[in-house]
């Protein structure tokens, strides 16, 4: 079979507003970025997601596009882009930019005229976007069409009083949802993909993928998520994309979609298919719920890690993938709590060590990475004490949720401490600097107060940090082809050790990890005898493993 660039490629994502501000507004922004690329070239990155970079208000961080085809002005300008580009290709490095078409942001010139109806392109662009009468109640009353809930809590219904309707927007209200049977909607889309192919992207991650088509029959249900996520013919929007566009261009594809099963799995990102390249699940994110938590339900109730899920889950894709297509290795991204503070420990006792344990246990596995940036640094999640601290819209829905719900302003902010997409967001500390190196000025989200002991300068100063375990893991990665191998797994019924055994072409490898904080005896599925342990946490190779330890060993043939 041919062999893809992308295969053998590590990638990093990059959320732009928090990764490195370079002329003092608090903001991240492309200067910042092209600034960086030779630290993420030693990191042994080679690809980058750059999350959304057009002009937008900002209501979600740049997934509310105003202009497709403008970069967002805090951002820099098209020609600042053009040279990301181009430091990027010089460095053979390749840049993935986010593709939001499930919707745009209520700024848009479209939905501008869609919702007035003096606008004089009114009865054009009114169909590029949802619309609903609403229902009339027993009182006779004016009501919301539906009670599906939006994926940030509330409603997915606004009313608009000009057109006397309501538009379905399933993330903010300021971001509506777009008409996908709209041939005029999906040809402008197409046109604008072309516009940023022709400008020389390598790939896209193309956001919510799934939730392109909705359920028009309008059925009541609540949170009715099944009827604006992964529709059997969102699968024709796509490929229709990938054969027109993606294919041709030989991009590199990235779709987002949440519970994928696994025939339509490998339908986006099977070797055959004609969608994507690489599918972002998210079976091993939240695998750590409290269903009995009716104060913070759904994803904000935190209960115990459970290993056997999280193993179940990167077993399961692994097994998918294998000789049908490829897989894909991530922790978390910028909708996630950071990896150490959820299944790692991130106390000052454990932090280095579990952050290690567990970039070790995934990124052995096939397929191709995804770095989310300052994992390579071990960063944890937000210590902010007040709710004016956060920035995500959703945690301002949802907040009030919970405070609905009965729970006290101290257990709301735990949850969002624990939980909320903002974990992600807080900024790159790149030095114990001021605003730990990410910019001049405060920026536009607080800092974590542990910047001065968790930055870039000190890990690249420390010989064993966490960021040189990264580098010496990727290392062996690319030198021992891990990508293309087939792992077994060992230990499936502990709750405490991850392990899994590889028998390649030119080597032998086990690697173990504990994931408690407690010491594990552990009893491996073959003999140890003429392996080296050629990289782990602690300097230990006795037969019972720390806490937190975690082990490779390899033996060449
Ligand atoms: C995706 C993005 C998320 C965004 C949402 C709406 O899930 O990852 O950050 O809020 O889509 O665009
Ligand atoms: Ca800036």
């Amino acid at each position: 079979m041919k062999k893809h660039w992308w295969q053998d490629a590590v990638l990093y994502q990059v959320y732009l507003r928090s990764f490195k501000d370079s002329n003092g507004d608090g903001i991240g922004d492309i200067p910042g970025i092209i600034s960086k690329l030779d630290y993420l070239k030693s990191l042994g990155v080679n690809t980058l997601w750059v999350s959304p970079h057009y002009d937008s208000p900002m209501d979600d961080n740049g997934y509310d596009v105003r202009d497709f085809y403008k970069v967002a002005k805090e951002y820099g300008t098209l020609e600042d882009f053009k040279a990301l580009l181009k430091a990027a290709h010089d460095r053979n490095m390749y840049i993935l930019i986010d593709l939001v078409l499930n919707h745009t942001s209520d700024e848009h010139a479209w939905f501008e005229a869609a919702k007035d109806p003096d606008h004089p392109d009114h009865k054009k662009y009114h169909d590029y976007y949802i619309w609903h009468p609403g229902k009339i109640s027993e009182a006779g009353l004016k009501e919301k069409p539906t009670q599906w809930i939006s994926w940030f809590g509330g409603s997915v219904w606004e009313y608009n009083a000009p057109t006397d309707e309501y538009y379905l927007h399933i993330f903010s209200k300021k971001m509506p949802d777009l008409n996908w049977r709209n041939s005029a909607m999906k040809n402008d889309l197409k046109a604008m993909i072309k516009w940023w192919i022709d400008l020389g992207i390598d790939g896209f991650r193309v956001d919510a993928s799934n939730h392109l088509e909705k359920n028009w029959e309008f059925p009541d249900a609540s949170p009715g998520y099944e009827h604006f996520s992964s529709l059997p013919k969102h699968h024709e929007y796509l490929q229709e994309l990938a054969e027109e566009l993606f294919i041709p261009h030989e991009l590199l594809i990235i779709g987002e979609a949440g519970g994928a099963s696994k025939e339509e799995a490998l339908d986006y990102a099977g070797f055959d298919s004609k969608k994507f390249n690489l599918l972002i699940h998210f079976s091993h994110v939240w695998v750590d719920g409290d269903d009995s938590n009716r104060l913070t339900p759904g994803k904000w109730a935190k209960g115990t890690v459970q290993l056997k899920k999280i193993k179940e889950a990167l077993k399961h894709w692994v097994e998918v993938f294998h000789e049908k297509g490829w897989n894909t290795l991530y922790w978390h991204n910028h909708d996630h709590p950071r990896i150490v503070s959820h299944y790692g420990n991130d106390t000052d006792t454990y932090r280095e060590k579990s952050a290690k344990m567990l970039a070790l246990m995934l990124y052995v596995l096939p397929g191709t990475p995804i770095i989310y940036q300052g994992e390579e640094i071990g960063m944890t999640n937000v210590d902010y004490q007040n709710l004016s601290d956060f920035r995500d819209v959703e945690v301002f829905t949802e907040y009030d949720n919970f405070i609905r719900n009965g729970a006290t302003h101290e257990v709301a902010m735990q949850a969002l401490r624990d939980r909320s997409r903002d974990n992600a967001r807080s900024p790159m500390p790149w030095s114990d600097e001021a605003h730990g190196g990410f910019s001049e000025q405060e920026p536009w989200i607080p800092m974590v107060k542990n910047y001065p002991t968790i930055n870039v300068k000190k890990n690249r100063a420390e010989k064993d940090s966490i960021l040189s375990f990264y580098q010496d893991l990727l290392m062996i990665r690319k030198s021992e082809e891990l990508a293309y191998q087939n792992p077994r797994f060992d230990e499936q019924e502990s709750t405490a050790l991850f392990a899994y055994q590889i028998h390649g072409k030119h080597h032998d490898i086990y690697v173990i990890g504990n994931f408690t904080n407690q010491p594990q005896v552990f009893h491996p599925d073959l003999d140890l005898k003429g392996y080296q342990i050629k990289l782990s946490n602690d300097a230990n190779s006795g037969p019972q493993l720390t806490p937190y330890e975690a082990r490779l060993y390899l033996k060449k043939r």
